[in-house]
């Protein structure tokens, strides 16, 4: 199968990133042709600092490869050194219904909040989609949040191979099911926009110092409680081994514990979690000829693709000679 997926380049990967999203692409690499791309066309319609978003450009090449993604398996590319994805958005732009994209929830919530929206948010589900059907992906592993723009991916790309011919592969959303929730240190859903967000390279002692002060249940802690219903319980789990795991959820059964020790035990799971890829990523920091390499030689095989399936599309609607 083709694997497909991208990711925005809007600072530093969270946890929530990690076991929302980037934890499939890397399962997903074996067995499968996978193309994974930062998305900084899209990144542009929140970051409008070219040097953060050049720098965080790189950063996400750099966290994905320290995190596991492996570019002979893979192809990883830059969203905007493929333009071809930009001429096919405007095929797919054209044929576009307003109705469907005005119910597209980012662009709502922007618009409900009476706060100013362009046309590139406006648009953005249909960049996403030639972001996909460029390449004939059959799978694209989201988060929950990017279900809705599958659909609209797959409208368009069904309503254009009606009116024009067999185009498009339609794709298909797959969800991680129990990546569903990663709580913020608030225990609200973890965000960027919601303030409570852990890096996954944040250094070790600023990450537990992160981890101390997060909210913890009001109910005593004498009291036997449920671990699945504890946001701690729901982090640790992520990070545990089976064994502890199971030990953690007696202790939370049987009460008379301490939250202090519950964090503990989370800040010691995550550190050796991601204690690794952590090292892998200073090796990749001291050698940034080589990231660009890897980059150049993933914009050109995903250009290889991309071309194909632009000619065709561009044959089927008549706009080539
Ligand atoms: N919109 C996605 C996000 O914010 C990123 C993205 C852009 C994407 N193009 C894509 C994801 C194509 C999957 C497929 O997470």
């Amino acid at each position: 199968m083709r694997v497909l997926s991208g990711i925005q380049p809007t600072g530093p990967f969270h946890w929530g990133n990690y076991f929302g999203a980037v934890r499939q692409y890397i399962d997903l690499q074996h067995g499968n042709e996978a193309y994974y791309f930062i998305a900084n066309l899209h990144a542009l319609t929140t970051v409008r600092d070219p040097e953060k978003l050049r720098g965080y450009t790189l950063e996400a090449a750099i966290e994905l490869l320290a995190l596991g993604l492996n570019p002979e398996r893979t192809t990883l590319f830059v969203q905007s050194d493929v333009p071809e994805v930009s001429e096919l958005c405007w095929l797919l732009m054209t044929g576009a219904p307003m109705g469907l994209l005005e119910r597209c929830h980012a662009y709502k919530e922007k618009k409900a909040k009476g706060l100013p929206a362009d046309a590139g948010l406006f648009t953005y589900p249909v960049l996403m989609a030639a972001d996909i059907l460029a390449y004939d992906a059959d799978v694209v592993p989201v988060g929950e949040d990017q279900v809705q723009h599958i659909e609209v991916c797959r409208d368009l790309a069904r309503s254009f191979n009606h009116h024009f011919g067999e185009v498009f592969v339609i794709p298909q959303a797959k969800v991680l099911a129990h990546a569903a929730r990663v709580p913020g240190t608030d225990g609200e859903k973890m965000s960027k926009s919601y303030n409570n967000t852990i890096d996954i390279f944040e250094e070790p002692k600023a990450m537990r110092k992160k981890v101390m002060r997060m909210t913890t249940d009001s109910r005593p802690m004498e009291e036997p409680k449920a671990p699945e219903s504890d946001h701690l319980y729901q982090l640790y789990s992520l990070f545990a081994g089976d064994a502890d795991r199971e030990e953690m959820a007696a202790l939370y059964r049987r009460g008379g514990f301490g939250y202090g020790e519950v964090k503990k035990a989370l800040a010691d799971a995550a550190e050796q979690f991601f204690a690794e890829p952590l090292a892998r990523r200073a090796e990749l920091k001291a050698h940034p000829e080589r990231i660009e390499e890897i980059l150049a030689d993933g914009a050109s095989a995903a250009r290889r693709k991309a071309s194909q399936v632009l000619h065709r599309a561009q044959k089927a609607c008549g706009v080539s000679r």
